[in-house]
């Protein structure tokens, strides 16, 4: 027997089982992570449930005032899936004896339920549909897809709601399929309005694949020094640079040039010298790092479970 080949094999996961993955815009899920398992959506075509009438009821309140929040009317709740996920229809009994097709549509006819050219090539199964229908993937191509409902070449059943938006997104978190995703550095992630999954990198990574690490968006340079970066990928070496102002120096601008400046500057604590010309601050035990204040009783913050520590004169609160 000849091995499937893997897509093949791939472990289809029920969006109602993990409802995490469910991804009807009306569930109000704003943030969704690129899954490496295909999933298996099952829609109901219904008008009992999962349906809305108003913008704000199918795409949430942020759609409001966005150009391209769509469509004001009765729908089945927008869907939005990952390319690659398989549609499974699920129809209600009393639908499916009455008949009923499912016609792909432009958004204009989508709007306004109509249903003039009917095409043969429009019809997404080829007879009425039954009380279980997989889509095929060529109606689940990236990009927004229109589907209404028809009985003979009547539309009112799309105008009272059956009628589903599909938006399939593809991900832009690969410079090729061999690499992880965001190379290791960051989540690939959609939001409601985002045509495309991308990445969101972890701290200190940029780059459209999270493939820059910039060692500067730490501040590394103290006293106000400017941190220049090389760019570089690589994390484990250093790939910044800190240009710093008068009288300081060290890789991180935190020593002194000459005795005078560190004493100047180091009242609370003692001067050390660290190379023939640069001096460095040892602060006391209760002042914080150099030129030495005193420590605030917050910190560090002695709140536990990330209160939030606050200084009084009777001390922290
Ligand atoms: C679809 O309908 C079935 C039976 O009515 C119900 O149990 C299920 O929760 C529905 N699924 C969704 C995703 O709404
Ligand atoms: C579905 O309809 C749209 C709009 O008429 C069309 O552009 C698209 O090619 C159709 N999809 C398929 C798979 O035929
Ligand atoms: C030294 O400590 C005092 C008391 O905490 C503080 O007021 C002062 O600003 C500190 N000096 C410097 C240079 O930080």
């Amino acid at each position: 027997m000849k091995t499937p080949p893997f897509f093949l094999m791939t472990i289809f996961v029920s969006c109602m089982v993990r409802k995490s993955l469910c991804l009807t815009v009306c569930s109000k899920l704003v943030a969704l992570e690129w899954h490496l398992d295909q999933i298996l959506v099952q829609m109901n075509l219904t008008l009992m449930e999962n349906t809305c009438g108003t913008t704000e009821d199918c795409w949430g309140s942020h759609g409001g005032d966005d150009l391209r929040a769509p469509f004001n009317f009765p729908q089945i709740c927008p869907l939005q899936l990952q390319h690659g996920d398989k549609l499974v229809l699920v129809t209600d009994e009393t639908l499916t004896s009455y008949g009923v097709s499912l016609l792909n549509v432009s958004k204009d006819d989508f709007e306004s339920c109509s249903a003039d050219r009917l095409a043969r090539d429009q019809f997404v199964f080829p007879w009425r549909i039954n009380t279980r229908e997989e889509v095929e993937s060529k109606w689940l191509k990236p990009g927004h897809h229109y589907f209404i409902a028809l009985h003979d070449k009547n539309t009112q059943l799309c105008k009272h709601g059956l009628r589903l938006n599909v938006l399939v997104k593809t991900q832009l978190c690969q410079a090729s399929p061999l690499v992880p995703l965001c190379s290791g550095r960051g989540i690939c992630q959609t939001d409601n309005w985002e045509p495309t999954y991308s990445c969101r990198c972890h701290h200190r990574y940029s780059g459209r694949f999270c493939e820059k690490f910039d060692p500067c968006l730490d501040s590394p340079c103290k006293n106000k020094g400017v941190c220049l970066s090389s760019g570089s990928a690589e994390s484990n070496h250093r790939t910044y640079k800190c240009l710093c102002p008068p009288h300081f120096t060290g890789t991180t601008c935190t020593e002194f040039i000459g005795k005078e400046n560190c004493d100047r500057l180091c009242t609370n604590g003692t001067c050390v010298q660290v190379s023939s010309g640069s001096f460095t601050c040892i602060c006391g035990a209760e002042f914080s790092d150099p030129p030495c204040e005193r420590k605030t009783t917050c910190d560090p913050n002695p709140c536990r479970n990330g209160g939030i520590c606050e200084e009084t004169p009777a001390g922290p609160v």
